[in-house]
């Protein structure tokens, strides 16, 4: 065993995987843009107290996940454990309410929680996520809605499972809190130690703690308690979304692990994930930005782990491209050839012809001999080898090697990238 290896919970995007994550990036940037967001790119580190102020004292993530460590100026500071209170809290800096009317940000990152790590579940994870500042009229939640739907469709994730929920607001919220803590306290010696502290400090998360929350079937649930705007708010969005043709459960025990949210919260789940199945998540947060010195700003989002979509894709899909890089192999042979095959490797590179067809060349291995740097085209894969020796210089040619096939034939240097473009796919 090599003495050094990635810390336990993180790992090593090697190229073989990085080719989904760009898949998966390219996808979301498309439809980001369609959808009207624009990327914001914040820090990995945060002041701890930000966090704890916007996810909430009492969620597991600020009490037992978040990497926290103090810089040389004594500040505390936190690698982020998620996205959206660095988001928020750029959106109040850079004063972003007061340049457009409402404001749409995505972004892109690592995210970082001290979780006891297991397969779906790491310490260093990707999220890709979108934030909706301005908008608090339901169309905004059922166009976060829409987007999710939409994004797992063109990945072609057949599995997925969108569950909605509203968790009320300031009004409302309060007196569901009351009777859901009422019930708990009725069978407290039955709890676990976790769920009989929450009672006082976040009655909610029992109803999703792996060890009480399945039995808890006869808990109050929320939409019972929901007063009359957030009642009309929710049923807006659902029947705009359902219109729009998203599908959705509704799951009136749904809760969230950060504290931030209000009325609308939802999650989408894959059954081709283990335990970890948890594709997406988000809802709306419409006191954030004020809780933070900003302007009273209604706000709503989501974030999607990419390791899990991943790891979803590849259940359905496999590969993420149909057609795969046409890998072509530069050699030379003599000197005055080397140079000659390397101006043509690099002009090979920056033909947009080329690149469109789904070729990368590859070469530079000239002080070898020619059998050894067919032998490396072979084990790349390649499906050309391009050859440069003498005579091919003399006359301006180059000598092409199908090596599926071992056929070789002399095409003159100028017809080379005419000939590349019409090869056959198979080629
Ligand atoms: P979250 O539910 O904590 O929400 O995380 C969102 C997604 O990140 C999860 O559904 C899961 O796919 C992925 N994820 C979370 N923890 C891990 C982990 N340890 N390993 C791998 N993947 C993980 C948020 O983070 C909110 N900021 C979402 C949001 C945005 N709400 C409003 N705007």
């Amino acid at each position: 065993m090599p003495k050094y290896q990635a810390v336990r919970g993180t790992k090593d995007i090697l190229p073989a995987d990085a080719v989904f994550f760009q898949y998966l990036e390219s996808v979301a940037r498309r439809l980001f843009r369609q959808f009207g967001f624009h990327e914001i790119r914040t820090p990995t580190f945060e002041s701890v107290d930000l966090f704890s102020r916007l996810l909430g004292e009492t969620t597991d993530v600020v009490q037992k996940e978040m990497y926290v460590f103090e810089d040389r100026g004594g500040r505390k500071l936190s690698l982020r454990p998620e996205g959206t209170a660095g988001v928020v809290r750029a959106f109040v800096e850079h004063h972003l309410s007061q340049t457009s009317p409402f404001c749409k940000l995505f972004y892109v990152g690592p995210m970082f929680r001290a979780e006891r790590p297991q397969a779906g579940r790491y310490r260093e994870f990707w999220q890709i996520g979108a934030e909706y500042f301005g908008n608090a009229s339901p169309p905004a939640d059922a166009e976060m809605l829409v987007l999710l739907e939409t994004f797992f469709k063109v990945l072609g994730l057949p599995n997925v499972k969108l569950k909605l929920n509203s968790l009320g607001d300031a009004q409302c919220r309060p007196l569901y809190l009351e009777a859901l803590k009422a019930y708990l306290k009725n069978r407290q010696a039955t709890l676990c130690e976790d769920c009989q502290r929450r009672i006082d400090t976040n009655p909610l998360r029992a109803l999703d703690c792996k060890i009480d929350g399945p039995t808890l079937v006869d808990a109050p649930t929320i939409d019972a308690y929901w007063c009359d705007p957030c009642r009309t708010h929710f049923t807006m969005v659902q029947e705009l979304a359902r219109g729009a043709g998203v599908a959705f459960v509704l799951t009136p025990r749904l809760v969230r692990g950060l504290d931030y949210y209000t009325r609308t919260v939802f999650e989408v789940t894959s059954s081709a994930l283990g335990a970890q199945d948890a594709l997406a998540a988000g809802g709306r947060y419409d006191r954030l930005v004020k809780e933070i010195g900003g302007p009273d700003t209604p706000a709503l989002g989501f974030a999607m782990g990419v390791e899990r979509a991943i790891q979803a894709f590849v259940a359905a899909n496999g590969s993420p491209h149909s057609q795969p890089d046409r890998l072509v192999f530069v050699a030379a042979q003599g000197e005055a050839g080397a140079v000659e095959a390397f101006r043509l490797l690099q002009a090979l590179r920056s033909s947009p012809e080329l690149e469109a067809k789904g070729y990368v060349f590859e070469g530079g291995f000239f002080e070898k001999k020619l059998g050894a740097q067919l032998t490396m085209a072979d084990r790349l894969k390649a499906v050309y080898c391009l050859l440069i020796g003498d005579d091919e210089l003399a006359k301006g040619d180059v000598t092409i090697k199908k090596l599926a096939s071992s056929q070789q034939q002399r095409v003159s240097q100028q017809d080379l990238v005419s000939f590349l473009v019409a090869a056959p796919l198979d080629a």
